[in-house]
């Protein structure tokens, strides 16, 4: 039996790595065998891609085929086999993120991004995506308070967040059956409830 790969995803500052780990553990607790990764990342050749792409300024181009080889390789060592041992796998980020970034955000044509897609995973979409939506502003406010230094996406102007808000909800229409959206502004303890429904349609 083919395991189940659940990915997170949401503009900067949605809250859904807070409920990465946790969904992870639920899992387990029912006996499950999970591996929680992330895009861009998830190997060692990866984490390296990510570390440029998060920094570097780069063509619209060079960003969007790099966000691709991060996520083949991610694919071919660890999702893929993951899948085919029977295994769970819940990605922080994957395709939809490039689509709502690179094409809502910074408006790649999608055609280019449908055929990197089809090339890099035509045969797999993940069986479950949790999108984290809420206003803007509520995320701006969220990212302001982070201590730490913020990266170039999280550095870009609000008009750009919200065409990658915008790109995560036209998804979120086209593919219902696959895309759940979550309330990122409801409290902790209404979206693990919303969470635990979820899960029951795919488990
Ligand atoms: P994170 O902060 O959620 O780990 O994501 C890193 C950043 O990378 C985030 O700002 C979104 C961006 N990103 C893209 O632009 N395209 C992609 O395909 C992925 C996976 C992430």
């Amino acid at each position: 039996m083919k395991g189940k790969f659940i990915t997170f995803e949401g503009i900067d500052g949605a809250g859904k790595s807070t409920h990465v780990d946790w969904l992870a553990e639920r899992l387990r607790a029912c006996g499950l065998t999970v591996h929680v990764t992330r895009e861009p990342g998830g190997t060692a050749l990866g984490e390296k891609l990510r570390e440029l792409l998060l920094n570097r300024n780069m063509h619209l181009e060079t960003e969007t085929l790099l966000m691709f080889a991060a996520r083949r390789e991610h694919l071919a060592q660890v999702i893929e086999p993951a899948l085919e041992r029977g295994e769970w796998v819940v990605c922080d980020r994957f395709s939809d993120a490039t689509y709502a970034y690179q094409g809502g955000g910074r408006g790649l044509e999608r055609n280019k991004l449908r055929q990197l897609e089809h090339w890099v995973h035509g045969h797999l979409q993940p069986d479950l995506t949790l999108l984290f939506d809420l206003p803007l502003e509520v995320a701006r406010e969220r990212i302001a308070l982070a201590s730490r230094s913020l990266d170039r996406f999280e550095q870009e102007r609000a008009d750009f967040h919200e065409r990658v808000r915008q790109a995560y909800l036209e998804r979120a229409s086209a593919c219902p059956e696959r895309i759940c959206l979550i309330d990122g502004n409801d409290s902790l303890e209404n979206i693990r409830k919303r969470l635990e429904k979820t899960l029951v349609t795919i488990c």
